[in-house]
């Protein structure tokens, strides 16, 4: 299995759930971590936020379970409020802390902050020394960017190297600008001069529209990337990260899941939401994972109609509960296997 190091952390599978805002939280997290995603992050959480203790930011901070090792995803332009959310993340127990400079919405780059840095490489460089300072020599402090702001700008590889220099441990890039935002393709070839550009012993992580086995395969071989890192691929899709793990380690990949294994991670999502979320937020994160893990099968866009009409979380759970036992009769029974991309 090809393993990565950052600074002290080892990560046995290369692969990495991407930090999403109101997307990765604990529960999901820790879903995938079970699956066989080798690391997750927390989703990006405002230093300036953090740094006034403001409650919504620091709840975030939520450590792994199990132990399990983690990091927290900042984002600002604020030397010093940047260095102090640092620490703060390591108090909290993270075990390698993430700047985020590719983030392309509005709000964040009309702060200057997100993939707005990927236009001033020198301050991008202070932060990360700044930060570097803020936590112990043991705690890697690592960057996630972009190709570059735009088409004319694509100065990924040289970013990426700036920031190493500055004692950035790993660089995750998205292969698209920031003007794409989520449109067009991601680019290969850019992550490919990223790794070219970056010391051999420093990981590349490639990021961008892998939703598949084969995609990730063809991420590895096109960039040379040490790791991948997937987002909107596995909301719903835990079985990836599974997937990946069994052929890293020379197995036959199990494939998509049955339904009883769709049903149990469905459960286990469940449980975790009512045990870890935030209790006024129960019922979105349940017509969430319902919608997820009904993706793909018959009848799924009624069961997302109904629970999206629901506010009880008992009746929420209910309802996917009849749905999934409806789904068992329908023959197939619950050892049948669907994609979980098909539309339904
Ligand atoms: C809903 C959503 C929220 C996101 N939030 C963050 C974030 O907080 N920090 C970050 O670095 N990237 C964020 N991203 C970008 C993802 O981490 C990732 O770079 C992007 O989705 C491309 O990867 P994918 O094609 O595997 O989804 C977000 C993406 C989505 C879809």
């Amino acid at each position: 299995m090809p393993t990565v190091h950052v600074g002290p952390i080892q990560i046995d599978t290369p692969t990495f759930l991407a930090p999403m805002a109101a997307v990765t939280d604990l529960p999901f997290r820790t879903v995938c971590e079970e699956h066989g995603a080798g690391f997750t992050i927390t989703e990006f959480l405002s230093a300036h936020a953090l740094s006034q203790g403001a409650k919504k930011a620091v709840e975030k901070l939520a450590p792994s379970l199990g132990g399990r090792k983690f990091g927290v995803q900042i984002f600002g332009r604020e030397i010093g409020v940047m260095a102090r959310a640092a620490e703060m993340a390591v108090s909290a127990g993270a075990s390698l802390v993430d700047i985020n400079m590719g983030c392309p919405a509005k709000r964040v780059v009309a702060g200057e902050c997100g993939s707005a840095l990927m236009k001033e490489p020198q301050l991008a460089q202070e932060i990360v020394r700044a930060v570097r300072h803020a936590v112990p020599r043991d705690v890697p402090v690592t960057v996630k960017h972009r190709a570059g702001w735009d088409e004319r700008h694509l100065n990924a590889p040289e970013f990426a190297q700036a920031l190493v220099e500055a004692g950035a441990s790993l660089i995750t890039v998205h292969g698209r600008t920031r003007t794409q935002g989520f449109s067009g393709t991601c680019d290969l070839g850019i992550l490919r001069r990223v790794r070219d550009a970056v010391p051999r012993h420093v990981p590349v992580v490639g990021n961008g529209d892998v939703v598949s086995m084969e995609g990730y395969l063809r991420m590895r071989e096109v960039t040379g990337c040490d790791a991948v890192m997937i987002g909107r691929g596995a909301m719903g899709n835990p079985f990836l990260f599974r997937s990946i793990r069994a052929v890293e380690q020379g197995e036959r990949d199990p494939g998509p899941p049955t339904l009883r294994e769709r049903v149990g991670a469905f459960e286990r999502h469940v449980e975790l939401i009512l045990s870890h979320g935030p209790s006024s937020r129960h019922h979105v994160e349940l017509r969430k994972a319902c919608a997820w893990y009904s993706r793909g099968l018959h009848g799924g866009s009624a069961l997302r109609q109904k629970v999206f009409s629901l506010c009880d979380p008992a009746a929420i759970v209910e309802e996917a509960r009849s749905f999934f036992a409806e789904q068992a009769k329908r023959g197939q029974g619950q050892d049948a296997r669907a994609p979980l991309s098909e539309a339904a």
